[in-house]
């Protein structure tokens, strides 16, 4: 008979036990449940509500269930329904009329809110030491080429000339923010569920601040109805994977862009691509490409978390044992991203050359004539105008803009001085904006010592 089952007269279906377990993805709970459970009898015994002994054996029994759990020796049955059931179940089979008073003052409403609390805690700390990790490849690639060159785009365009480095290193401020938000969930996310029971607290004498130190939370939630059926935490959560697949995805579409022999700009190594069945030829960036594919689930799995939530009366509802699906997806496939990203950022190589060639256009430089007017006094929506007019002028005579003479360039910039047919150089162009977020070399060489330090 299930441990509930002191109601029923008869059994649950095959059918419906295949529907309602949830063993098979929340046994990845088990840690997190009996640490759960070996505070919560601690509490008991010192508030006298079950004896000393009683609780000395069930933490000893928790104990050995968790070793045999690691060893792969513990049998998970689906007429167990979860992960919850599957450890009561076991110690009241060793222990019998002891086992049995574990779950004194505890529903799984609260054991279950618990868990998810406790499992995002740790994850948080994980994932953000995996993100650190993609941080430092990105600056040690950055800090590998401080001069390579390459052009700057904004609609995909030719927009003005950047450091490599720079571009690089906006994927570290990027994945910054992301370890920020996870802190920030996990510190928010760290409020002590137990002791609401199933929805109105408990008419034991429960100690909840004992129970919240012993686990490290910072406090008891305030109110037994929001901490059973409050999943914020896990929206809030996904959402933060879900910014942060958004972050690998676009850093993938760069490196799919900059691998294709039109662009050219990086050769990502053979151990991250994978050829055709058919074209001999092909050398493909699977791993962005799929990168840029699994972040698809990870946003589904924040609207799937956020879909689940919406319109569920309250409190508690079975609908919420989804979450751990959506969830768990979410951390699992951010996990795989990182797993293999940073050794697929150190070890590609930036084609320099080509980049630089990329670089060369002249019409990158565009803009720096303008603000060379604007120096010279000019309101810069009529320098605007002006180089502009002087790029009408070029794309007329079938010429670039640095193959006009200063004379040509009077037609339309009479303002323009001996220094004007000189600004079409790359590297003068990085190396005048050294402000501070510029892409200058000085700047950027800053960038880097502060992001070498605070990594
Ligand atoms: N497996 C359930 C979940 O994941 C545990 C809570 C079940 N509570 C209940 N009253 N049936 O949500």
């Amino acid at each position: 008979m299930a441990l509930w089952g002191g109601r029923f007269s008869g059994g649950t279906s095959e059918a419906v036990a295949e529907f309602t377990e949830s063993i098979s993805f929340d046994s990845r709970l088990y840690k997190c449940d009996i640490a759960g459970s070996k505070a919560h009898v601690a509490m008991l015994a010192k508030q006298g509500i079950i004896p000393e002994s009683t609780a000395k054996s069930i933490r000893e029994e928790l104990e050995a269930i968790s070793r045999r759990i690691d060893a792969g020796d513990f049998e998970f049955k689906r007429d167990l329904e979860d992960i919850h059931m599957h450890i009561e179940s076991a110690l009241i089979g060793k222990l019998g009329a002891e086992g049995a008073r574990v779950h004194s003052g505890r529903s799984r409403n609260d054991q279950v809110a618990l868990d998810i609390r406790l499992y995002l805690r740790e994850e948080a700390k994980r994932l953000s030491d995996g993100m650190r990790a993609f941080q430092k490849a990105l600056v040690e690639k950055a800090a590998e080429y401080p001069d390579a060159i390459m052009p700057g785009f904004t609609h995909l365009q030719h927009a003005q000339v950047v450091l490599f480095a720079h571009h690089l290193l906006a994927y570290v401020e990027m994945f910054d923010r992301d370890i920020d938000r996870l802190a920030d969930c996990a510190r928010r996310l760290n409020v002590l569920p137990l002791g609401s029971g199933a929805i109105a607290g408990s008419t034991l004498p429960l100690d909840r601040e004992f129970v919240a130190k012993e686990l490290g939370f910072d406090r008891v939630g305030r109110n037994s109805m929001d901490s059973v059926s409050d999943r914020d935490f896990a929206m809030e959560f996904a959402g933060v994977l879900a910014i942060f697949g958004i972050h690998c995805s676009r850093l993938s579409e760069d490196l799919v862009l900059w691998s294709s022999q039109e662009f050219g700009f990086v050769e990502l190594d053979d151990a991250f691509c994978t050829g055709s069945s058919l074209m001999p030829q092909k050398k493909n960036p699977d791993v962005c490409e799929l990168t840029r594919g699994k972040c698809a689930r990870i946003s589904g799995d924040l609207v799937t978390l956020i879909t689940l939530c919406k319109g569920l009366p309250m409190t508690y509802n079975r609908d919420l044992q989804e979450d751990k699906v959506a969830l768990f997806d979410a951390i699992d496939t951010a996990s795989a991203i990182l797993d293999v990203y940073p050794a697929m950022i150190s070890t590609m190589v930036p084609r320099v050359d080509r980049m630089a060639e990329a670089a060369a256009d002249p019409a990158l430089m565009a803009t720096d004539l303008a603000e060379e007017l604007v120096r010279l006094g000019v309101p810069f929506r009529d320098a605007h105008r002006k180089v502009g007019t002087l790029v009408k002028y070029c794309k007329e005579h079938g010429k670039d803009l640095d193959e006009v003479s200063l004379e040509e360039m009077r037609i339309s910039i009479p303002e323009a001085t001996e220094d004007f047919p000189k600004m079409f150089d790359p590297r003068a162009s990085v190396a005048k904006r050294n402000l501070t977020g510029g892409t200058g070399f000085d700047a950027v060489k800053s960038q880097l010592e502060f992001w070498k330090k605070r990594l």
